[in-house]
């Protein structure tokens, strides 16, 4: 959505270099869109944002920035609320995507709402197990899943793994069977379905490395050799179409190919499809003029096609699983940085764009330089009644794409030393982390009823240094 700025720039001149509209007022500078910010963030009486009850300059001073803050009711509410329409519209469970955020405290609460967990490695495995969540809440994926990963699986009584290729079949039902157990399977279909999403988190379309064809007959294939394994119980068919949708038809297409695919294997093999595990994707707003699916709705619609579609080919209908990440991590936390420098560059026909340099960038949040990602920004530290001023928040890495906010408009007394944050930067940002120019991951915590606690420990250089052996 672009709308004419105001201001001494002509509209077109700044409408070239901004993909947000100019606010209009200081006021609308200041204010916190319930869109994008979590539930109760606030500016308290000093003008400072408030996440979770917690002063975020006080949240600084204890435990440095940049700072991953997360608000755990929001976190919490969204996780039930999820949980429960998913339930109401036929899944059996609803397994978080930890891919999106992972820590043993986040392992907790999503349990502690009654989700399951999605694990896509042998340490994302590990840090489910070490937070005490039962192996039969887990699911376990993964297109290149390692001996290793499979035997940890399997040993810790994993509830489903998702077979991506044929490979699996073989290693995963070696592993079931020298443990002695039947290990219970989907196997993950690519159904041919174009998510309009960007290209790189979009995953159903054939041209692309997960899961099994469809159209090619591999999926079937697949269904085939698992039923002569004694060691393998087949539960069902799984799809996941892509990332950051908001979309319907991609979902909706998607969950009627499923049952066509269950309904051949039923006239064909005889087999049951008990289980049909829709993925995750539903995509969030990272600005204002986002319009995200909105989730219960979402899955009540998945629910009626699935149900529609299994009466028309006369199959009964099985239980539904799914895997939100994003939609549950993304918008309950906020990144926090100090600004360090504030530099204007000329641009053309006498517009300027204020670069602001900030104590984090590509490490902490890679989604920018790699999705073209939109974020929002404000001044948390103060509230300003100072203009409009158009900005590009940039980070502190050696390269010219180190850019966390392409397009921002912050107060023209912008300063070293005030601290922005960034909203919806829970899903992806730290958990997709680097230590690129050796700079040491950001600490996470969260907030709740005016209380702060670690959830993940800022790395120091001495962690990064272990490393290292030596000369
Ligand atoms: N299930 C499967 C099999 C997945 O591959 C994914 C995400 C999910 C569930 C969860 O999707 P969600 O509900 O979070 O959209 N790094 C990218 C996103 C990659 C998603 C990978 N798979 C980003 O930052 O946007």
């Amino acid at each position: 959505m672009r709308a004419h700025p105001a201001g001494p720039l002509h509209a077109d001149v700044v409408a070239d270099h901004a993909s947000v509209a100019r606010p209009t007022s200081a006021d609308e500078l200041n204010r916190l869109s319930p869109a994008v910010w979590p539930t109760g963030a606030h500016r308290n009486a000093d003008g400072a944002l408030e996440i979770g009850g917690v002063d975020v300059r006080d949240a600084v001073t204890a435990y440095g920035s940049p700072l991953f803050l997360f608000d755990e009711d929001d976190l919490r509410s969204r996780a039930r609320r999820y949980r429960t329409a998913y339930v109401d519209a036929g899944a059996r469970l609803v397994y978080y995507a930890a891919k999106a955020f992972l820590s043993t405290t986040v392992a907790r609460w999503v349990t502690e709402e009654g989700l399951g967990i999605d694990v896509a490695s042998g340490g994302e495995l590990a840090v489910a197990l070490r937070a005490g969540v039962p192996g039969d809440r887990l699911l376990m994926h993964g297109n290149n899943k390692s001996m290793a990963e499979i035997e940890a699986a399997v040993a810790a009584g994993v509830g489903r793994i998702v077979i991506d290729s044929y490979e699996d079949i073989v290693r995963i039902a070696d592993a079931a069977g020298r443990a002695g157990v039947v290990q219970p399977v989907l196997v993950r279909v690519t159904l041919g379905v174009e998510a309009h999403t960007h290209e790189f988190i979009a995953t159903a379309h054939e041209d692309q490395k997960f899961g099994l064809s469809v159209a090619s007959g591999a999926a079937e294939e697949a269904v085939r050799r698992i039923a002569k394994l004694p060691s393998l119980d087949l539960m069902g068919l799984h799809s996941h179409i892509g990332s950051q949708i908001f979309d319907a038809a991609g979902f909706q297409v998607a969950a009627a190919r499923v049952v066509t695919v269950a309904q051949r294997i039923w006239d064909q093999q005889g087999i049951e499809i008990e289980e049909l595990n829709l993925g995750g994707g539903m995509g969030i707003a990272y600005l204002e003029s986002d319009d995200p699916l909105d989730v219960p709705d979402m899955a009540l619609q998945i629910g009626d096609i699935v149900g529609k579609e299994c009466g028309a080919a006369g199959i009964p209908m099985p239980a539904l699983a799914f895997e939100p990440g994003r939609a549950i991590v993304g918008p309950a936390a906020v990144t926090v940085y100090e600004v360090g420098t504030v530099k204007p560059v000329d641009l053309d026909r006498g517009a300027v764009r204020a670069y602001v340099s900030v104590d984090g960038g590509m490490s902490d949040n890679i989604r920018t330089a790699l999705y073209d990602a939109e974020y929002t920004v404000t001044l948390a530290s103060r509230a300003s009644s100072a203009d409009p001023v158009l900005c590009r928040v940039v980070g502190k890495h050696c390269e010219s794409g180190d850019i966390v906010v392409r397009d921002a408009w912050l107060p023209a007394d912008i300063s070293p030393g005030d601290l922005l944050a960034v909203a919806a930067t829970g899903a992806y940002c730290r958990s997709m982390a680097s230590n690129y120019n050796y700079l040491p991951r950001p600490a996470v915590v969260s907030a709740r009823a005016g209380e702060l606690a670690v959830v993940l420990r800022r790395e120091t250089i001495d962690d990064l240094l272990q490393l290292d052996p030596g000369a």
